[in-house]
């Protein structure tokens, strides 16, 4: 086992914040456990909570190179473990009429026609790295069976070569949007950890740390808006993506404080409903602008 030897959950949650990832201490536990038992973390939550930049500060954080599977509808496995380079065997096969095609065959299905792909890639690298699966809801069950023996054995057999197995193991984490039931085989081998939006206070952190400039007092008010309108029944309510690129707009707009007008004026940042646009400004129209971010 590759550990990347994290102290404890408190160094895991300073080593992070290093990288401007503003980890509360449930997230710090149970990455500091993945590392410790060697298991995957699968990290589930709303959409923008900071699951696949979990993975980017880990990497960062353990000097490790990331390596990322992108998944999506009609993901396979020569996307995903490996495929053979065709146009190359084809090549090979073209130039050389003289030998045997026993021995031509030996040939092409060998190490330099292999075109690994990264969980291959994650599996055969000297140095270890962080995998991230992202978004593993959106494969099939078969593909998500085929990346269930990747993670449970650390190896990949390749029938016309053989067994491939891991120099290193990496540090893995798949992220789930939760658009499907993932299988129990696939929970059962992880460490599960949900992410939900941030604390105020943790809110006003990431801001702080991830928007140049902002003034605490303009975080801080932020941050109470942006829980106050999570709090109506929303299509999407906003994410912490929402509430920087919010923060960023009222930066430039030279605001300091935020007025019910300008809030009304900038909720289409904050929102990507109709709906929930007018929704909230109904809301803030009724409300008497002192009362506006307390
Ligand atoms: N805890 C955090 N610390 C610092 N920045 C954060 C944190 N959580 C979220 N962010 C910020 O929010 C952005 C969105 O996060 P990220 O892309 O990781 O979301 P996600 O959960 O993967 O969303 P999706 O499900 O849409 O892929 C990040 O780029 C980062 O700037
Ligand atoms: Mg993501």
């Amino acid at each position: 086992m590759t550990e990347a030897g994290f102290d404890s959950p408190a160094a895991v949650q300073t080593g992070l914040r290093r990288f401007d990832y503003l980890a509360d201490d449930r997230i710090a536990q149970v990455v500091f456990l993945a590392d410790r038992l060697g298991k995957p973390i699968l990290v589930e939550g709303p959409a923008g909570v900071g699951k696949t930049e979990l993975a980017k500060a880990l990497a960062a954080m353990a000097g490790r190179r990331l390596i990322r599977l992108q998944c999506y509808e009609g993901l396979d496995e020569s996307k995903a473990l490996y495929e053979w380079n065709y146009k190359k065997q084809l090549l090979r096969i073209q130039a050389d009429t003289s030998t045997a095609w026993s021995e031509l065959e030996e040939d092409i299905f060998s190490e330099e026609f292999l075109l690994p792909r990264p969980l291959l890639e994650a599996i055969r690298s000297a140095e270890p790295v962080v995998l991230l699966i992202d978004e593993v809801d959106r494969v099939e069950v078969e593909t998500e069976a085929l990346m269930l023996e990747v993670l449970s054995d650390f190896q990949v057999s390749i029938p016309e070569l053989g067994t491939v197995v891991a120099a290193t193991q990496p540090l893995v984490v798949l992220t789930s949007n939760n658009t499907r039931e993932l299988s129990e085989a696939l929970k059962r081998r992880c460490l599960f950890l949900h992410i939900e939006y941030p604390s105020v206070e943790r809110e006003k952190e990431i801001l702080m740390a991830r928007v140049e400039g902002l003034s605490d007092q303009l975080a801080d008010q932020i941050a109470r808006l942006v829980r106050s309108v999570r709090n109506f029944q929303l299509r999407k309510p906003p994410s912490v993506s929402e509430s920087i690129d919010w923060a960023r707009t009222l930066l430039a707009l030279g605001v300091d404080e935020v007025e019910p007008d300008t809030a009304q004026g900038t909720l289409h940042v904050l929102l990507k409903y109709q709906d929930d646009i007018d929704k909230v400004s109904r809301d803030l129209r009724s409300v008497p602008s002192d009362t506006v971010g307390t």
